[in-house]
């Protein structure tokens, strides 16, 4: 069985006193969830504060997104080992806002991927699909293409341990949340993949879906087989939408 997760992608929101308030909230509205692992990215510069506010929970922090150098002339670049410093536990990589508004590519993610793991953070690894990827009917070609450059060159060990998450590009931000029938055929073609790679692997990473997902589409999603977990955006900046989707997990 593997165990859900459910991740909270803040990305560009929130000051310092907000974030804080919103990890309180959670830390209090969560108290009672283990069955469950439940993380927040917060932006770079309150994540030492919310690491103090999540210090008495189970609540993980992750960064959402890390340079894949460690140290060195990168003006304006974060490494693993910093936000590792300032209290994360996992780093988001490859996130299609990544891909498409900051150049980074399929090397890169491989790169950062490493660099994570390195780190001693787990990598939460985004692949997904554009529409037009889609509409020309290349969506598992895509899928595969950024899983297979994603984990290149990684051993068993770390395989096991990374979480992938699928975010088709056009259900991201847009309301338009994938049915849950095509959700569950892009989970099971990563982990059939996956299997094919190493069978062990396949069957313990965890695989979440992201992509408008909401209180009232969360339970259905969650239930499929291969879904098992999420990752939310829009929906994770409020306490309560955030919390109700924890309950909605399998
Ligand atoms: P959304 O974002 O839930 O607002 O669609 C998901 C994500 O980008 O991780």
């Amino acid at each position: 069985m593997r165990r859900p997760m459910i991740a909270g992608n803040w990305k560009l929101n929130l000051t310092l006193q907000a974030s804080q308030d919103l990890a309180q909230a959670l830390v209090d509205g969560l108290e009672d969830i283990d069955d469950c692992d439940v993380v927040i990215a917060p932006v770079y510069t309150a994540l030492h504060q919310v690491a103090q506010v999540l210090a008495p929970s189970q609540i993980g922090l992750a960064a959402q997104e890390i340079f894949y150098k460690d140290e060195g002339a990168f003006t304006g670049a974060v490494s693993g080992p910093l936000v590792r410093d300032a209290g994360a536990q996992y780093t988001l990589v490859g996130h299609s806002e990544r891909r498409q508004l900051f150049a980074e590519s399929l090397a890169t993610s491989n790169l950062r991927v490493h660099a994570a793991l390195q780190a001693g953070l787990i990598p939460i690894l985004c692949v997904g699909e554009t529409l037009s990827e889609r509409q020309d009917n290349r969506t598992d070609e895509v899928l595969i293409e950024q899983l297979e450059a994603g984990i290149q060159g990684l051993d068993e060990n770390h395989l096991a341990q990374l979480v992938i998450a699928y975010e088709p590009v056009w259900a991201i931000g847009t309301g338009q949340v994938a049915s849950t029938q095509t959700a569950q055929d892009a989970h099971h073609t990563l982990r059939t993949w996956l299997g094919h790679h190493d069978a062990q692997a396949a069957e313990q990473v965890r695989i979440l879906y992201g992509g408008s997902v909401k209180p009232d589409n969360a339970a259905e999603l969650l239930r499929q087989p291969d879904i098992d977990g999420a990752l939310v955006g829009g929906a994770s900046l409020k306490a309560e939408s955030f919390i109700k989707i924890v309950q909605a997990r399998a």
